[in-house]
């Protein structure tokens, strides 16, 4: 009896931590932070997310951990914590813009919380007993608006502990990259939209994607007066000069089998990107490491892997591709990496495909190149006069310029380059890029944008995928054909924001989730990857046509969550030919409570989830088709269930039969 209780005292007295072990001070800065995520940009040891020495109104930090709201980062410390210690606030060089939260938790417990933070508050100590805690978890929320310009400080952020060292948990296991979609058939598949448009009197090229054996013949009959077809590539070029709607009968025929369908020109003003935008943009792999050679072997790679027969078709350069200075008369050029882009733009022709640029209404644009306030149409008419399609336009250097905070203020250098654009004679999809200041989504389109993005920067992070994506609810309704919402680009593949490039840190089930999301979400698919390393897992995520065409539905209705409840969320998405396509994740956390953001328990790897039909409009009896594995799943009435991996989904297409 005696000698239990002994060992009973013996257990409390190591479990509350106090191991005969010295105490040691572990920093945060020189832990292993590869699993921290951030919301925006990367974290950085002893520096604020812009690199800049880590300051908190006025007072410079010398060691600590600078990261970006939504921030999450979990350690084991298996009961050995004692103290954790730290000085947090907003960094000065955001000043006036962020409001931002900090927490600490500890095993599924908040045990600290600073309250909203803006860059006046002071900067707040914080100094816990962190005893008898297991799992500890550091998080940053955006305070309950958005996460733009929320660059968060742990400064002198640092545990004490009994033992060596902290080990870092990830939140999700990443697990082996698994194929579902089946491999393309030989016989001819006809993809890409049923709908596309022009402007009357304008160049006009439309590329027909086909999959299936080469060689094959392609036919398109009732093209309108001005318009032709090459019918080994399905390119159709020409100008239509009388506006109106036309029904094409396409055909494609091989040696093992024949494909039709109907495909619908529409010829009129701003009839631009009837469909979501697809394509490649340099931004998220090369930033300011793009040059010429980089996009043409993009573009190149873009037909070598037979992306351009799935619909794949822009290719878009980003910021750094001007020259620092103007001509005299007042010409926009590109700098010496871009030796020759308008034969750059002609080749991107040649092989079926469209180009798009990138500028500011801002006297210079986010990497500091010149924008092009002032400037516009002169502008608009080099782009055109080049062969660009398409027009990336970002507010970035504006902020220096603007008027005043109304919202006309805000929308007038979107309109005035609108007009530039009309002026101009030739199609030129215009996305506007303000991060969705001023709830854009609500007037995008009467500014004339075909798209605008409704976010700051996405980056290759669970965390900052999710918080992007399942907030777009607000904007629905705003959605339609030439009016998108761009909840900003791809974080597949090699993905790096510079010279050097790594696999994206979404694990496989993530951007799984990643592309169906965005497909539902009736979003621009822009790559932003490295187009000469695609691997097969990769190309699966990017080719399957049953998934594209629920984002290129030609009713172009955005997805709405019907249901949100305990860490799932089911998106449906309305299409045109009467069915929905429905997204059940398992985002198996919460982007609002401080608890339930965390992955506490080891082991979650899939859950069940049962659908219910009604509440995602279907009363009677219907067809369940899994569109990841082209395959139907049966009739259903009432409910269906999935399993359903954890930050996964299972993408349906769901039909009515009664
Ligand atoms: C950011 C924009 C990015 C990229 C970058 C270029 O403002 O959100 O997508 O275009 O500027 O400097």
């Amino acid at each position: 009896m005696k000698r239990a209780i002994l060992i009973a005292v013996l257990a409390a007295f190591l479990g509350m931590g106090c191991s005969t072990q010295p105490v040691k001070t572990v920093w945060l800065d020189e832990m292993d932070l590869s699993t921290m995520e951030t919301g925006w940009g990367s974290n950085h040891v002893k520096k604020s997310v812009d690199r800049n020495p880590l300051t908190i109104n006025g007072t410079v930090y010398e060691r600590g951990v600078g990261t970006h709201a939504i921030s999450k980062y979990m350690v084991d410390l298996g009961g050995k914590g004692r103290r954790f210690m730290a000085t947090v606030g907003v960094d000065d060089e955001v000043k006036g813009k962020a409001s931002l939260e900090f927490f600490v938790l500890g095993d599924k417990k908040i045990l600290w919380q600073s309250g909203i933070m803006t860059d006046t508050t002071a900067a707040l100590p914080v100094d816990i007993d962190i005893r008898g805690v297991k799992k500890l978890a550091l998080l940053v929320t955006d305070g309950g608006d958005n996460i733009n310009f929320d660059h968060a400080n742990w400064a002198d952020a640092r545990f004490e502990i009994r033992g060596d060292t902290i080990l870092a948990l990830p939140q999700a296991v990443a697990g082996e990259p698994y194929i579902l979609t089946p491999p393309v058939g030989d016989a001819p598949r006809i993809n890409g939209p049923s709908v596309t448009g022009a402007t009357p009197g304008r160049p006009f090229m439309y590329k027909i994607p086909v999959t299936g054996k080469r060689p094959m013949t392609i036919i398109a009959a009732n093209l309108p007066a001005g318009l032709s077809m090459d019918p080994a590539t399905g390119v159709i070029t020409g100008k239509v000069k009388q506006e109106g709607e036309y029904l094409v009968d396409v055909r494609a025929k091989n040696e093992a089998g024949e494909a039709a369908r109907t495909l619908k020109i529409i010829i009129g003003k701003h009839k631009l990107a009837l469909t979501p935008p697809m394509g490649w943009n340099s931004w998220n792999n090369w930033a300011c490491a793009v040059d010429q050679e980089k996009v043409k072997a993009s573009a190149d790679a873009m037909v070598s892997h037979g992306l351009i027969e799935h619909g794949w078709c822009y290719i878009n350069i980003d910021d750094c591709w001007q020259s620092s200075e103007r001509t005299k008369a007042g010409e926009l050029l590109p700098n010496e990496k871009f030796p020759d882009i308008k034969g750059l733009a002609d080749h991107v022709h040649s092989l079926g495909l469209k180009i798009g640029i990138y500028s500011s209404p801002g006297p210079t644009t986010c990497a500091g190149y010149p924008g092009s306030y002032k400037f516009e149409l002169r502008d608009a008419q080099t782009w055109a006069n080049w062969g660009m399609d398409y027009i990336k336009y970002d507010w970035c250097g504006y902020s220096r310029v603007v008027e005043d905070n109304t919202l006309e203020a805000y929308q007038k250098p979107y309109r005035v380059m609108r007009e530039a654009l009309d002026r101009v004679d030739r199609d030129i999809v215009y996305s506007l890029c303000q991060y969705g200041m001023k709830d854009v989504s609500a007037w995008g389109a009467e500014v004339g944008g075909d798209l605008w993005r409704t976010t700051g920067d996405i980056g290759d992070s669970w965390n900052s995928l999710s918080s992007i994506g399942f907030a777009q609810d607000k904007n629905s309704p705003y959605a339609g054909p030439s009016a998108w919402n761009d909840p900003d680009m791809l974080v597949l593949g090699y993905v790096g924001w510079g010279a050097s490039l790594s696999p994206t840190r979404l694990t496989p089930d993530e951007q799984y989730s990643h592309i169906s999301l965005w497909s539902l979400l009736a979003a621009p698919l822009l790559l932003g990857c490295d187009m000469e390393r695609l691997d097969d897992f990769t190309l699966n995520l990017i080719t399957n046509d049953e998934v594209i065409a629920v984002n290129q539905d030609a009713l172009g209705k955005q997805a709405v969550p019907l249901v949100r409840e305990d860490g799932m969320e089911v998106w449906v998405k309305e299409l045109e030919d009467g069915s929905k396509a429905a997204g059940v994740f398992y985002t198996g956390s919460s982007n609002t409570d401080p608890v339930e953001m965390f992955n506490w328990d080891e082991g979650k790897t899939s859950r069940k989830i049962t659908v219910d039909l009604a509440a995602l409009g279907f009363a009677g009896k219907c067809t369940v088709r899994d569109l990841w594995r082209q395959q139907e799943l049966g009739a259903f009435t009432g409910t269906f269930d999935t399993e359903v991996p954890f930050h996964g989904v299972t993408l349906v297409k769901i039909t009515a039969t009664e």
